[in-house]
């Protein structure tokens, strides 16, 4: 079955979560973790990813893994599987964070420090492993049970569920790790479907995050005739 054409429902924010997770790594890299200050500002970032992890896997359970659990319950459970998983490694984090806080001095923040960049990266190597499969894996299974139009829905109502000050930290790290094709596409659907006070919103993190040159490419895709969406 070629399936190169259906609907990713994944795509997007997964290449926001990657994106943070690359910036984070970068971060945990350049940060000295024996000093206390610029030490916290790279933890607090920790942190925001964890939250950001923990609801988009909470979010996929919910809107994805479970209504899948009646017809294809293996798939369904593996999955939930992996997101217990990912809450464990998650937890290791947290534990090595508040860790750190608490060292008395340099030379022990730094080897607390290093444990926690470690365990970042396996945060890092799990999640990018996990995300293909969901997009490999659970979408053959989604495509297969339900419609672009369903999974779109689908797609709608998770979005929905999402409080605005966290959708729009999804926002920012989805527009700084898609491609201009894609947030033109993202922009005219938000335009059609969504409040105007969101494509405002959104066009805001854009004209802030993306350099001068490419925001005008991207208003210039996003006022030609819209493409069928
Ligand atoms: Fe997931």
């Amino acid at each position: 079955m070629n399936t190169t054409n259906r609907y990713n429902s994944f795509n997007q924010v997964h290449k926001g979560l990657r994106a943070y997770l690359y910036d984070t790594a970068l971060k945990l890299q350049q940060t000295d973790l024996a000093d206390a200050k610029a030490g916290e500002a790279a933890m607090q970032q920790v942190e925001e990813v964890l939250v950001l992890f923990e609801s988009h896997a909470h979010n996929e359970d919910e809107f994805f893994n479970r209504p899948l659990e009646e017809t294809s319950p293996e798939v369904a459970r593996m999955f939930e599987k992996e997101h217990e998983e990912d809450h464990r490694l998650g937890q290791v984090l947290t534990d090595l964070v508040a860790q750190w806080r608490e060292e008395p001095d340099d030379h022990a923040r730094a080897i607390t420090g290093r444990n926690l960049f470690y365990a970042f990266n396996e945060f890092i190597a799990f999640n990018l492993y996990h995300m293909n499969k969901e997009e490999i894996e659970l979408n053959a299974v989604l495509w297969k049970q339900y419609s672009d139009a369903t999974i779109k829905a689908t797609e709608q109502a998770l979005v929905q569920s999402v409080p605005p000050q966290k959708m729009m930290k999804y926002a920012k790290w989805m527009v700084r790790g898609i491609n201009n094709t894609e947030l033109i596409k993202w922009l005219q659907e938000v335009r059609v479907f969504a409040p105007a006070e969101l494509l405002t919103a959104l066009l805001s993190i854009l004209e802030h995050e993306l350099p001068t040159e490419r925001f005008d490419r991207v208003m210039r895709g996003l006022n030609k005739p819209a493409a069928v969406l």
